[in-house]
């Protein structure tokens, strides 16, 4: 029997709450059970006591919490072992505790019963596909959202605020600054940096700024505001919009010169480059086949294609990072850049088995549902936003996609440390006057509960102190 603790934040309280595992034999058909909530257990949740459980009403916000993980980790365990009747009878019953609209437990419960249901509709394709049949992706929303997102929370004001300050170092004596921004919505940090590159005492330098992004409009936007700020102060500047995506960004399109001194700027996206086809890859045919060519490539590659996207898990190690991850960092180290700070996720939301994954999204949209619910109202329509359409997918990325489709692979610190020092980058550590401006943004906005921690001269952006953002900066190494 393995004890597993859980660490989560209910209304930022803190609860240990643990949890039995009883490992079976196979994979996935592990039955949980855990003592201190035994009373909250399917006996007295039985039907026969009659709908709507009339002490559900009654349940303290706690013990509702603690009762919602519980089903939730058992409802994960039937799905993830394919029980499908037993998922149906314990997502009944999380049914009558959940809401969107309630506390942090009851909101999480929605979304992640949503996922859940969600993978198991995926085995009748064609159920899945009527039930989706009316929906619209709208960038315009998705857009809206990340701006909500850039709003309510400080991490991606951190995250610029310390890629900024970076960046003024780092391009301290140059004339001619390439900046290339890989998911370009959110012009405020560019008009932050223009305003101190305009009042640095050498004179400003001239700047480019590259946008990646697939949407024409969103770069259009950003080219009007900045070139608009930059003619007001007097900066030389040209914005280059690149429309695409960035799996199929093909660098020559940057249009890198010689003499520029390039900083990549890459907030939330390197993980989407580790999407891969899975089956393909767990398929020991395959396996085998992409061994061998592998092996006839240079060592350096072989390093980064056994480096496992899970070490925790036993499963084969082969999966590693996708070809496309590889192939991408090789054309950004080929930029020679001089900075790079890449901000991710601190969460490891790419393991191949389903309860890992589902274990570690509860704990990282735990801690990201208290922020929000420490600091905005439970009616906030934003608020409500920002939990369906951006956390509420990433979680339905996570629990019910799988090959290609599953871009949320986030992966911890040390993970990308390996991977960049492979593909040919130096770590570059942070000044102690980066720390000073990220700390400085934290008490402007009075936010509290947040902490910025250094680790190996990278900065870990915390919620209480549960690690939930990383930043890392790096430039390129002459010798792989
Ligand atoms: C699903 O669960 C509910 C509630 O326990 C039950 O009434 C229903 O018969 C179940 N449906 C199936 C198809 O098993
Ligand atoms: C659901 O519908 C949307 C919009 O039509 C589409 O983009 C998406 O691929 C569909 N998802 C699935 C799993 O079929
Ligand atoms: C897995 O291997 C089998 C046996 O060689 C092959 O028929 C099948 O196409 C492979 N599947 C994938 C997804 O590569």
């Amino acid at each position: 029997m393995q004890i597993l603790f859980i660490y989560f934040m209910i209304s930022s309280e803190i609860y240990w709450f643990p949890l039995s595992i009883e490992m079976a034999q196979e994979e996935g058909s592990s039955s949980v059970s855990s003592s201190p909530l035994q009373m909250f257990s399917m006996m007295s949740l039985s039907p026969g006591l009659g709908s709507p459980y009339p002490w559900l009403r009654e349940m303290k916000s706690e013990e509702r919490g603690l009762c919602l993980i519980h089903l939730l980790v058992v409802c994960a365990n039937h799905v993830s072992s394919g029980s499908i009747e037993n998922a149906n009878v314990s997502l009944e019953y999380i049914s009558h505790l959940a809401s969107p609209v309630g506390d942090t437990m009851q909101r999480i419960a929605a979304y992640f019963t949503e996922a859940l249901a969600d993978r198991v509709l995926k085995g009748w394709p064609g159920l899945h596909k009527a039930l989706n049949s009316t929906k619209i992706t709208c960038v315009a929303d998705e857009i809206l959202v990340h701006k909500l997102f850039f709003e309510f929370c400080p991490f991606l004001k951190l995250s610029y605020v310390i890629t900024n300050q970076a960046i003024l170092e780092t391009m301290e004596e140059e004339k001619v600054v390439h900046i290339i921004d890989l998911n370009s919505f959110e012009p405020t940090q560019w008009v932050t940096l223009l305003q101190a590159l305009s009042a640095r005492p050498q004179g400003p330098p001239h700047l480019r700024i590259t946008g990646i992004h697939e949407q024409k409009e969103v770069l259009d936007q950003m080219a009007h505001r900045l070139n608009a700020e930059a003619e007001k102060l007097d900066v030389p500047f040209q914005f280059h919009p690149v429309v695409c995506r960035l799996e199929n960004l093909d660098t020559e399109s940057l249009r890198v010169k010689t003499g520029e001194a390039v900083a990549i700027s890459s907030v939330l996206q390197l993980h989407t480059l580790l999407a891969v086809d899975d089956e393909m890859l767990q398929n020991k045919t395959a396996n085998a086949a992409h061994l061998q060519r592998v092996l006839q490539m240079n060592t350096h590659t072989l390093g980064e294609f056994l480096e496992s996207p899970d070490s925790a898990s036993s499963s084969p190690k082969f999966s590693a990072s996708s070809h496309k991850m590889i192939s991408f960092l090789n054309a950004l180290w080929g930029l020679s850049p001089k900075l790079m700070v890449v901000t991710e996720q601190e969460s490891n939301h790419n393991g191949l088995s389903l309860m890992d994954r589902i274990m570690e999204a509860l704990n990282f949209y735990a801690a990201l549902f208290d922020c929000l619910e420490s600091t905005v109202p439970r009616a906030s329509i934003e608020r409500q936003k920002i939990e369906k359409m951006l956390f509420g997918e990433e979680i339905r990325n996570i629990i019910a996609c799988e090959g290609v489709e599953r871009k949320k692979r986030h992966e911890k610190l040390d993970k990308w440390i390996s991977r960049l020092e492979l593909a040919g980058f130096g770590k570059v550590p942070f000044s102690y006057h980066v720390m000073l401006q990220a700390r400085r943004l934290l008490q402007s906005y009075n936010y509290h509960g947040y902490k910025i921690k250094e680790e190996n001269g990278c900065f870990m952006i915390c919620w209480q102190d549960q690690p939930l953002f990383s930043v890392s900066a790096w430039r390129f190494r002459q010798y792989r």
